[in-house]
């Protein structure tokens, strides 16, 4: 009888034991590796969810990565992105010439609006295509009767949603986004869905009013910093091959995915 209680006290101390290693190792998780793994540039779920506050009156109130999301630019401003100056402002032909487009490239341009890329890219790829997406059915109206006067045969509209370009897997050499991403309502889901639509040597073309240079004259919101955006593709998988610095007012960052 002595015996048997005993060993079960000596049961009992080796329970109490392990259960005191464990827990030691549980916090040296805690206090130790876990902040290291963090160390690593890994980013972490919190860093890349949404939150929800009250910022600039162009903002949505939606925060990503501590940016706040802008406002979808309406259809009602198609007269804008056409404006007969924008060439001179922007140079437009010269970031086509950086991105060095190939007869029989497949390219998407993502949040197209009225098509003041497009159909500059279409004569250029000739039989390869372009991938006009967009959100807004007037915008996507818009290019379909400019594609149906220019009588282009290598253009195809897509309605993307916000949280996917509703583009097939593995489907374009390159990917343009001008002067859209900033107003992406899903951001991660977006570049998740575009990483996808990218073959493998894929290159997304990321066109942003330039947020370190308060002379160019664009809302803060609008405008990004070359910062802010490694950040954000880094945390869905695309990394900075090189920034192209020729632009009068943009960023031209030229990602491929890691
Ligand atoms: C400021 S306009 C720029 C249009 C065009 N890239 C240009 O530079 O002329 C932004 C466009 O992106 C579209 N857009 C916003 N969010 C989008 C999304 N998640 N997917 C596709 N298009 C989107 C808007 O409907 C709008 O037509």
């Amino acid at each position: 009888m002595y015996q048997k209680n005993l060993s079960t006290e000596a049961i009992d101390r080796t329970n109490h034991l392990s259960r005191i290693k464990n827990g030691v190792l549980l916090v040296c998780f805690f206090i130790l590796i876990l902040p290291l793994y963090q160390c690593t540039g890994q980013v972490t779920a919190s860093e890349t969810s949404y939150t929800y506050k009250n910022g600039d009156r162009n903002g949505i109130g939606k925060w990503y990565m501590g940016r706040e999301i802008a406002h979808v630019m309406g259809f009602q401003g198609m007269g804008w992105l056409d404006r007969p100056e924008r060439e001179a402002e922007e140079n437009t032909s010269k970031l086509l010439r950086n991105m060095r487009i190939s007869m029989g490239d497949m390219i998407a341009d993502i949040g197209a609006g009225s098509g003041f890329h497009v159909f500059r890219m279409a004569p250029l790829v000739g039989d390869g295509r372009i991938y006009a997406v967009d959100i807004q059915d007037e915008m996507l109206a818009a290019l379909r009767t400019r594609k149906q006067n220019g009588k282009f045969k290598n253009i195809t509209l897509i309605k993307g949603n916000r949280k996917s370009a509703n583009l097939p897997e593995n489907s374009v050499d390159k990917v343009l986004m001008v002067d859209v991403y900033h107003e992406f309502a899903y951001p991660f889901e977006m570049i998740t869905s575009i990483k996808k639509a990218l073959r493998p040597d894929g290159e997304l073309y990321l066109i942003e009013y330039r947020g370190e240079d308060p002379a160019v004259p664009i809302k803060r919101l609008h405008k990004m910093t070359e910062a802010q955006a490694v950040k954000e593709m880094q945390a869905a998988g695309m990394k900075l091959e090189r920034n192209i610095d020729n632009l009068p007012w943009q960023h031209c960052m030229v990602f491929v995915k890691e």
